[in-house]
């Protein structure tokens, strides 16, 4: 029988309709997915000349567990010149991936039953990983009326004795939000008056359009950069999710948590990895590839904006951040499609799927109203899945 503590675990939704969707299309069906969770980028050339070298010079072995001296460098130069933020190399831990940050992190942080604010919508994995560390969940939700973001009267409401930390996620996955720096302080200035750490993930942090700019909550205080984790990594500023690098910045105690408790999960990031990732945050090709690739997200994500945006019944908050758009469509709830009644993101999404495209049901990410599509696809691809979407829900009765 397995554990309590893993028994609670949901298996993820995102997965279970994308495999769907897999499965037809091996079947010879015709199938648009709008759920795909990294960039449709190749890993530009550079970086990937930088692990060939790796692999050439012998750089094949272990390292130490909280990373290479150079890539802990590397990324401390990046928060100086990104985030205006001061750390020292020992402040900052390199995990295979940014989810295994998160849950060192997590582990670093909570005692049991300490209790972990999460604004909802939320990244799936939160919930599971704050549980698999002995935490309880408090949700406070965020609406399409605020942008799908938290107020700092929402937070202030929801804090109590057994509070230890916030998740903050910005820019959000799955709603694309971007917290303003002002937004931010006033949060920051409730964390500091009831004294919580916050995780601050900030993966998407260069993926950032119409004029927003990223704002990090450790740089509003030294008392939030003393209470601060920040979370991020190579997979989707660099197109590297299969090269399993992620970080973090934290305060000196809590790195060195994360390190020594890595040391007995995963030990070191794979070397190779590593090596190219200090290539990838140190060459000036590093910007180019960003930039550019940041301008053609932002094209899908006008146009899609725009296409929803005339579809009877949507609601779509323009998204500003990372590579997805969280659409409101309830209103069709209770309407049926072949016979069967839509009643919520999964069974929207499951009766879609009959027309050829995939989505992924809100419900996955704490908002049933909803559906999250990704536009890390072509935008040939983002035409025709829109124009199946389109013809699914005129098809509604
Ligand atoms: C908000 C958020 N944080 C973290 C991650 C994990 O990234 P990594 O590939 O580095 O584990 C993801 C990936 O989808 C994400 O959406």
């Amino acid at each position: 029988m397995v554990s309590k503590r893993v028994e609670g675990i949901c298996p993820s939704l995102t997965l279970e309709i994308t495999a769907k969707a897999k499965k037809m299309k091996a079947e010879g069906i015709s199938v648009i997915g709008f759920g795909a969770g990294e960039p449709d980028f190749n890993t530009p050339d550079y970086i990937n000349d930088a692990a060939k070298k790796a692999i050439d010079i012998g750089f094949t072995k272990y390292t130490p567990a909280s990373g290479t001296v150079e890539l802990k460098k590397a990324v401390c130069d990046k928060f100086l010149k990104d985030n205006n933020l001061v750390y020292k190399p020992e402040q900052i831990v390199i995990s295979s991936g940014a989810k295994s940050s998160i849950y060192h992190a997590l582990a670093a942080l909570i005692n049991e039953g300490d209790q972990v604010i999460l604004p909802t919508p939320f990244w799936l994995t939160y919930p599971e990983l704050i549980k698999l560390c002995g935490g309880e969940v408090v949700y406070i939700h965020a609406g399409e009326e605020s942008g799908y973001k938290i107020t700092a009267q929402q937070l202030d409401n929801a804090i109590n004795d057994k509070t230890k930390c916030l998740i903050l996620n910005t820019p959000n996955n799955p709603t694309g939000a971007v917290y303003s720096e002002e937004e931010i302080r006033e949060i920051a200035k409730v964390c500091e008056k009831h004294g919580i750490y916050v995780l601050s993930d900030e993966i998407y942090e260069k993926l950032v359009y119409a004029d927003e700019k990223h704002f990090s909550i450790a740089s509003c205080s030294d008392y939030m950069k003393e209470h601060t984790v920040i979370v991020n990594g190579m997979s989707k500023t660099y197109a590297m999710t299969g090269w399993r690098i992620g970080y973090i910045a934290a305060p000196t105690d809590i790195a060195k948590a994360v390190s020594s408790m890595q040391s007995h999960t995963t030990s070191n990031a794979c070397s190779i990895a590593q090596y190219a990732s200090t290539e990838a945050l140190t060459s000036p090709e590093g910007d180019k590839f960003i930039g550019e690739m940041q301008q053609i997200f932002d094209q899908r994500r006008k146009f899609m904006v725009d296409y929803l945006k005339n579809i009877k019944g949507i609601v779509c908050v323009e998204p500003k951040g990372a590579f997805y758009v969280f659409v409101n469509v309830s209103s069709y709830y209770g309407k049926s499609y072949d016979g069967k009644v839509i009643n919520g993101s999964l069974s929207f999404a499951e009766n879609a799927l009959k027309l050829g495209v995939a989505v992924i049901p809100g419900i996955a990410f704490g908002d049933d109203d909803c559906i999250r599509l990704s536009y890390a696809i072509s935008i040939e691809d983002i035409k025709e899945g829109l124009e199946r979407l389109d013809k699914f829900i005129t098809s509604l009765k």
